[in-house]
């Protein structure tokens, strides 16, 4: 039997088990769950960056568990008079939080984070590196729109924007490559920098991407990353936008996704966005019911300060059980 995982720090760190565990315990509850999992257990969420789907979702999931949440906002914590990230994370180990939920603009911060702090780390975001949780989602999101685990296998599936500076993009490469997906990404040359070695197809040319495309994945212009580049956010527009036109190259009933937030008018239009074909509020309800699952794996064995025992945590345990 492998132990359960200590933290969810990148996708790519979880073995196939681990994420099949999370999806599927995620898909029989699909976020409607209220158990005492974790009562008695205290949850950090530290959100060095603005967040409205990731926060609010791993809050929503810790107190359907009965967890006790802690939101630390930096603008009020000590880090505005200097406090270093280490010094932030020891502390709250010594306050004897269970669970740190860490979204930060720094790569590789909840490996730091980890270091340090006795229980587990679960990476929100971090810098232009990995955002684990998102990928699990669209992942869930992908299996329920094709109607099962097995059925993104050969599935071309394009995603369009700013790459070079998406975590999102980042994880879901991992999760898409090993879910059998056709994977391709797209858009203009400087946002493919670093991702030549990837075991998937890159082109700045919008028209190939979509074609026979099964889905379409939108990734947010970061408006303050154009300024020095070599393309204007109206050249942007007028070459990557996802609209109703252009995809007309995908697949008839071709998804479209994005994980927010959404420049509607910018990366894709309102009518795309909001269409028939679009996943994207079905991917922020994924993002509770995945995160409530990523809780009940990482579920340290008791309290560190000693709380009840827990008291429905059988299931979980039984599951594990089952598949190790
Ligand atoms: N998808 C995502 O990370 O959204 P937020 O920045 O609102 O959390």
């Amino acid at each position: 039997m492998t132990p359960a995982p200590r933290h969810l720090l990148d996708v790519d760190e979880w073995s196939a088990d681990d994420v099949e565990f999370v999806l599927s315990d995620a898909a029989r509850h699909a976020g409607n769950l209220h158990a005492d999992t974790l009562r008695g257990y205290r949850v950090a969420l530290l959100f060095a960056e603005p967040s409205t789907r990731t926060r609010l979702s791993f809050e929503i999931a810790a107190r359907s568990l009965a967890a006790e949440t802690f939101v630390i906002e930096p603008s009020s914590s000590s880090m505005v008079k200097g406090e270093t990230l280490v010094d932030t994370v020891r502390n709250l180990d010594a306050l004897g939080f269970d669970m740190l939920v860490l979204r930060h603009h720094r790569a590789g911060t909840p490996w730091v984070a980890a270091r340090y702090f006795g229980g587990a780390v679960i990476n929100a975001g971090d810098g232009w590196h990995a955002h684990p949780t998102q990928a699990l989602l669209d992942l869930l999101t992908l299996r329920q729109a094709f109607g099962g685990a097995d059925q993104l296998r050969g599935r071309k599936v394009v995603i369009v924007g700013d790459l070079l500076h998406s975590r999102v993009a980042k994880s879901n490469i991992w999760t898409l490559t090993q879910a059998g997906a056709d994977l391709c990404l797209c858009g203009p040359k400087p946002w493919l920098r670093g991702l030549e070695a990837s075991p998937v197809t890159l082109t700045s040319d919008l028209g190939a991407a979509l074609r026979d495309a099964d889905v379409v994945m939108g990734l947010r212009v970061q408006r303050e990353r154009m300024a020095g580049s070599a393309l204007s956010l109206g050249e942007y527009v007028e070459r990557y936008q996802v609209n109703s036109v252009r995809l007309q190259l995908a697949k008839p009933g071709a998804f479209f996704m994005h994980p927010g937030p959404i420049n509607e008018g910018i990366e894709v239009t309102r009518e795309v966005a909001r269409g028939p074909r679009s996943l994207v509020l079905q991917q922020v309800r994924n993002g509770v019911a995945v995160r409530i699952s990523v809780f009940a794996a990482l579920q340290p064995p008791e309290p560190r300060l000693g709380g009840e025992p827990t008291q429905t945590s059988s299931a979980t345990r039984d599951f594990w059980s089952a598949i190790r």
